[in-house]
């Protein structure tokens, strides 16, 4: 956990970096990756995203009724999971998407306009850590791979706590710890010799995936990170692990 203090340094992937400077290096990965991100993700998960996506959007179940449902999802990137849940849910349903990197977010809305999907997502510039709307304004809280890359998680999960809805419902998949033996030894030799690897290849430079890999094994495991989630206010915490661990999905509501 992270606390307001400018002294402090905090991790960067395996390195310490200074607390201020961390947003900045996580910008620029993502500035760099943003064009090739989609493919990316294919690539380096050989398609299971996509399933894993699935799974989140299933256990969100965005009604399939006229009535509003606004999700806000969070680190949004380039509109996956937001086109995801404008699909499954009904006539009402509308995704805000706030992502600090402004490329990811130009890459989103492009998308949204050649899928036909621009009315009913509106892409924002903005940082989970302090996010511009208005109180309990949600119906639901969405995240995907990205909360370990925000700073100061506590503070990401006080703002999710603040937009919600009372009723709203907090959900986050996230990569976890691998629980499975055998499969965590031939993960890790993938995450970090192939990744990198393809990285390099794909878009030229193989340190944004290096940070990429490494932030995952800096993030909490599952039991650590519920923790987490219900210090910041929310009831009914549970999580679910995926692929033996290699991500979890983590729900909570705001009662
Ligand atoms: C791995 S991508 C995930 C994108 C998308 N959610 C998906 O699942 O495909 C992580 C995203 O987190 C965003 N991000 C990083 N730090 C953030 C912050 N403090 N606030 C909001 N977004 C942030 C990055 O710009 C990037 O688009």
């Amino acid at each position: 956990m992270t606390t307001d203090n400018s002294d402090k340094d905090v991790a960067f992937g395996f390195r310490r970096v200074a607390e201020g400077d961390k947003q900045g290096l996580v910008n620029d990965v993502f500035a760099k990756a943003a064009q090739r991100y989609d493919q990316m993700n294919d690539l380096m998960s050989a398609g299971l995203h996509r399933l894993w996506k699935d799974d989140f959007i299933t256990m969100l179940a965005p009604p399939r009724l006229p009535a509003p449902f606004h999700v806000l999802d969070v680190a949004g990137g380039t509109g996956d999971i937001a086109f995801r849940i404008v699909r499954a849910g009904g006539a009402g349903a509308r995704v805000t998407i706030a992502d600090i990197s402004p490329e990811m977010v130009e890459e989103g809305r492009k998308r949204a306009a050649a899928e036909g999907l621009a009315d009913r997502c509106a892409f924002t510039v903005g940082n989970a850590e302090a996010l511009a709307f208005p109180e309990k304004s949600f119906d639901a809280y969405t995240i995907a791979f990205g909360i370990r890359n925000v700073t100061h998680i506590d503070k990401a999960l006080a703002e999710a706590y603040r937009v919600l809805k009372p009723g709203g419902r907090f959900l986050c998949l996230e990569f976890s710890k691998v629980d499975v033996p055998g499969l965590d030894a031939l993960y890790e030799a993938y995450s970090f010799t192939v990744i990198p690897a393809v990285g390099k290849v794909v878009t030229g430079d193989g340190q944004p995936y290096r940070y990429l890999v490494e932030s995952i094994r800096t993030f909490p495991d599952q039991e650590s990170f519920k923790t987490m989630i219900e210090k910041a206010g929310f009831a009914r915490v549970s999580y679910r692990s995926l692929s033996g661990g290699i991500v979890a999905i983590h729900s909570g509501w705001r009662l």
